[in-house]
């Protein structure tokens, strides 16, 4: 989704501008821009297109000036073009914003201001910011004033930056992140610590309602209500930047080739903290659980292992959580499950629930968000920078944990703990599969529609896989569960099907065996994901036997290794899926 970056100090800030813009590409964009002042002249640039290709063609990096802003755009208001590319500018030009999130009043903005003169040179919400601050200034002539009443006008979510041409940097936040970087005699503004993380590792994370004002003299905080107020600055960890790909050809391939470790790490936990995490599930009357995407699927997946261990935990979806907020009160927990900590569905979901009296729990990859900072506690899966759009090493990372703490509350143990080393082996054993998977997605390359089915525990990895499938390779797929199948889909089974089983030899084996048969004798080409070897697949996937409660943490490997050479057999980048955003912060 979009970014933000914002730099004042003494170097030369386009190239550092850019250098962060492309330190934050994996959160997806359609266009980009940066603006500089100079001498009490602002000037800019932006164009559609990757930084690269819009720095080869307008020399963004050669705007001169030691102030900047600097953006890349995630179209959500008016069409992708040039003109609707951030920064945008106030009507006299001395006044330049870049702008995250939804300004839902912006209608309303845009008439008053048209009718006090002002003119829009694009379709974006966002440039009522611009507009807003040149009006508030041009009564007041000080720049936290109008900083404060333009925030006060704004209602929706918003993070945004601008730069005045009194070589002053400012920017507030409400509902999307913003973090200052705090180097040796600069500062950075960014929606994202990557933006600077090459450059220093001390951060002031903003609160909701918070502005900053950085001029020649100081860096100072407000409230909305003008209060002065003061902010920490945090020591974060240099390895988050550490992300490169190593000896693979995509991020999304090296993700999936780190999870035989990364989900050892994620049950690497602080003893007292999961204590506290844990008592605060076990205190409950009630217990829910949340998520988008691929973590959503955790939380599937997290009804039945809890349900293992004997313990009711109720799965909702974060953008349907508003229409069932009412079923929690003050002895409700939700737990809030988000590799970002910023999407907003999730993030909404949270305050839903706050506001009902629940308790808020959550797990999350990344432990300086907005998420983590909600919560009454949080823990970390610690897989390391997921740069990847799809979601992936996370995934398994999420349900490692959710397994852990199941086990520590639970009456019945799935047993993840000590299954950790036959895990790591069983994963590293699949990861070994990756040419014949690629063969596999050479056979299957041409299909336009794909079924995944399994049952119990694997019904929830059918809907990731199938996820992971659509958002890679743009095949459309589906997931189901078998048993479903005789009740409508069968209908669409016929000779031009790919159906992909997932059958380990377990409880559900026998039953989902009748419904291969049933598929098969249609003329469907079989994809089986099992243990176990059988004249019945047309492609067998052979994965190893370990306890039955894990399987999920090794069959969804396949399916994601599926994905991404589906995706290079249709010429995409799994990297960067089309329309797909990394952190969706918008509703
Ligand atoms: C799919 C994917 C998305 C995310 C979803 C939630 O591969 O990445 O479905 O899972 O947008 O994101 P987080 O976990 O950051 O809240």
């Amino acid at each position: 989704m979009c970014s933000i970056i914002g730099y004042k100090g003494n170097e030369h800030a386009s190239t550092l501008l850019i250098e962060g813009l492309k330190k934050m590409e994996y959160r997806g964009y359609d266009s980009v821009g940066i603006a500089t002042i100079k001498s009490g002249k602002l000037l800019i640039r932006k164009g559609v297109g990757k930084v690269a290709e819009v720095n080869k063609s307008l020399r963004l990096d050669e705007l001169p000036g030691k102030l900047g802003i600097g953006h890349t755009r995630w179209a959500t208001h008016g069409g992708i073009v040039d003109s609707n590319a951030h920064p945008h500018l106030a009507c006299n030009s001395t006044i330049a914003v870049v702008h995250n999130g939804i300004i839902e009043n912006y209608h309303e903005l845009k008439d008053e201001l048209y009718r006090s003169g002002h003119k829009f040179n694009s379709e974006t919400d966002s440039e009522v910011i611009a507009h807003l601050l040149e009006e508030y200034f041009e009564i007041t002539g000080d720049i936290r004033l109008s900083m404060i009443f333009t925030c006060k006008r704004l209602v929706g979510s918003f993070a945004f930056v601008a730069v005045f041409n009194s070589s002053t940097l400012c920017g507030a936040r409400y509902d999307e992140p913003l973090i200052v970087g705090v180097g040796h005699d600069d500062y950075f503004l960014s929606s994202d610590i990557l933006g600077f993380l090459n450059h220093t590792d001390r951060a002031i994370f903003l609160d909701n309602r918070d502005i900053v004002v950085i001029n020649d003299s100081d860096i100072s905080f407000f409230n909305f209500d003008g209060d002065r107020i003061s902010r920490k600055i945090t020591q974060v960890a240099w390895e988050l930047g550490d992300a490169d790909k190593g000896k693979y050809s995509h991020y999304t391939l090296k993700e999936i080739h780190e999870q035989h470790q990364t989900i050892v790490k994620s049950m690497d936990q602080d003893k007292k903290n999961l204590e506290k995490f844990c008592k605060i599930i076990t205190d409950a009357k009630n217990v829910f659980i949340t998520g988008s995407g691929t973590s959503y699927h955790s939380a599937l997946i997290a009804k039945q292992i809890f349900s293992k261990s004997k313990i009711h935990v109720e799965p909702i979806m974060s953008s349907e959580f508003q229409y069932s907020a009412d079923l929690l009160d003050e002895n409700s927990v939700l737990l809030a499950i988000s590799q970002s900590g910023e999407t907003a569905d999730v993030m909404h979901s949270v305050k839903s629930a706050k506001e009902m009296g629940a308790k808020v729990l959550s797990i999350v990859n990344i432990p300086t968000s907005s998420l983590a900072r909600l919560s009454d506690s949080y823990l970390e899966v610690n897989c390391g920078p997921e740069i990847g759009v799809a979601a992936t090493k996370s995934f398994t990372s999420q349900i490692a944990l959710l397994y852990h703490v199941a086990d520590l509350i639970g009456k019945k143990s799935n047993g993840i703990f000590a299954s950790k080393d036959v895990l790591t082996k069983a994963i590293k054993q699949v990861l070994e599969l990756d040419s014949h998977i690629e063969s596999v997605a050479n056979q299957i390359k041409g299909s336009k529609d794909i079924y995944i089915l399994g049952r119990s525990l694997h019904f929830p990895i059918c809907l990731e896989g199938a996820l992971k499938i659509k958002e890679l390779s743009y095949i459309h797929a589906e997931g189901m569960a078998a048993g479903e199948l005789k009740h409508g889909p069968l209908a669409l089974i016929d000779n031009n099907s790919i159906v992909i089983v997932i059958h380990p030899n377990d409880s559900t084996y026998g039953d989902t065996l009748s419904n291969i048969h049933t598929i098969k004798s249609r003329g469907a080409k079989i994809v089986g994901i099992s243990n176990k070897k059988d004249e019945v697949y047309d492609y067998q996937i052979t994965i190893p036997t370990i306890n039955e409660s894990l399987y999920p943490l090794i069959e969804i490997v396949p399916l994601q290794l599926l994905a991404y050479y589906l995706s290079i057999c249709n010429n995409a980048n799994p990297d960067y899926p089309r329309n797909l955003a990394k952190s969706v912060t918008v509703k």
